[in-house]
């Protein structure tokens, strides 16, 4: 075998393939563990969708509908959009590589933030674009310093609003300002994968700005049923963007990709506002006490206007992720991303909480750290 690897390629740091959880339970000589690293929902998916596609499995044998018929019509009566302002993706991941197929050539360039949400980077290189990668300012996407790094060779901005993992979120009159500052030529994408933890005055009216499209670039909304609706295992996202850039999406994307537990499995959490309102409830309760009880231990809680948020742990952020793993508590270590005291938590359910904090408390002790 003699392979011929193009250097983009090569040079991809492939995502690291954790552990199923059950592995590092074996591993570690744990059980019952719990898992507050991927901001998932901890209260489960919603049961309508589970019903809903226990119903659809006798019918695996077939092809789903490959437009998403019923899917993309109650996400536009919900969102006020138009069927045809909204493309469907395997997990919103894969409305970013269509963006990044459709509208990056060699060479092109696409603006992202460091730390952020890694994968607009990844697929930036598979298609020989080049990466502007520009560090956020004081945990906040840096605005001005992205408009000075704008050039004719600029396609994309990708900005993740909220930020993954910093929790912060910017609106108003400084998205405004931002957006005025932008030359027409670029497409500005709003990552919302956590809007619905984001009080609903504080957001974007991201359709509006799509409809606007005179004198300001396209602005383009993604939004995913794997957090505040707990599908991330079923990969289910949409992005919301003028028609036109619909239709080129539509050109680059695989027939079938959403398939059919997806599309009935959505269909059915969009209507179960029970379990939504839970999730955003026990999410909300679940951050402020946690924050709470993390300042009480001496640790610093970042703000968050989502279901996760940083914690200064005032010591190696390593280490701690270890000794927590040895207790059944799973974290995330921020020093990968540049922050080698912190790690990020999901806020889990009352009994998880409960959990975290104790042994939290145990291993700050027992590493000395406060
Ligand atoms: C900012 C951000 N965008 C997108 C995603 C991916 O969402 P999906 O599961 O819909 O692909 C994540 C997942 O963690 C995320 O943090």
């Amino acid at each position: 075998m003699k392979l011929n690897i193009p250097d983009n390629i090569a040079e991809i740091i492939p995502y690291p393939p954790g552990k199923p959880l059950d592995e590092l339970e074996r591993e570690y000589g744990i059980t019952n563990s719990i898992k507050l690293a991927s901001n998932e929902n901890a209260w489960g998916p919603s049961p309508k969708a589970v019903a809903a596609i226990e119903e659809t499995l006798s019918g695996l044998h077939r092809y789903p509908d490959g437009s998403s018929f019923y899917l993309t019509e109650a996400l536009a009566r919900w969102l006020g959009a138009g069927m045809d302002e909204i493309v469907l993706g395997n997990g919103s991941n894969e409305v970013i590589e269509f963006l990044i197929k459709a509208f990056v050539r060699t060479g092109d360039e696409v603006i992202t933030s460091h730390p952020s949400f890694l994968m607009y980077q990844k697929f930036v290189q598979v298609r020989g674009g080049k990466n502007t990668v520009l560090p956020l300012k004081e945990m906040e996407h840096d605005l001005d310093a992205i408009v000075e790094a704008v050039n004719d060779r600029t396609r994309l901005i990708f900005l993740d609003n909220p930020n993954n993992p910093c929790g912060t979120f910017f609106s108003g009159q400084r998205f405004e300002n931002f957006l005025h500052s932008l030359p027409e030529s670029v497409i500005l994408v709003l990552d919302e994968a956590y809007v619905d933890f984001v009080e609903p005055e504080e957001r974007i009216d991201i359709l509006s700005y799509i409809r606007k499209s005179e004198s300001i670039p396209a602005v383009v909304g993604l939004r995913t049923f794997s957090k505040a609706f707990g599908l991330a295992g079923l990969r289910v996202g949409f992005g919301l963007m003028h028609r036109e850039i619909a239709e080129t999406l539509h050109r680059v994307r695989q027939p079938f990709n959403i398939n059919l537990p997806a599309q009935v499995g959505g269909l059915a959490a969009l209507s179960d506002t029970a379990h939504y309102n839970k999730t955003l409830n026990g999410t909300r309760a679940g951050r402020k006490w946690l924050s709470e009880q993390v300042e009480k231990l001496g640790c610093r809680a970042y703000p968050s206007h989502t279901n996760f948020f940083l914690i200064d742990v005032r010591g190696d952020a390593t280490e701690l992720y270890e000794a927590m793993l040895h207790k059944g508590v799973i974290v995330r270590s921020m020093k990968a991303y540049g922050y080698p005291d912190f790690i990020r938590i999901t806020v889990g359910t009352e009994a998880e909480n409960t959990r975290f904090i104790g042994a939290l408390a145990d291993c700050l002790d027992g590493l000395g750290y406060v």
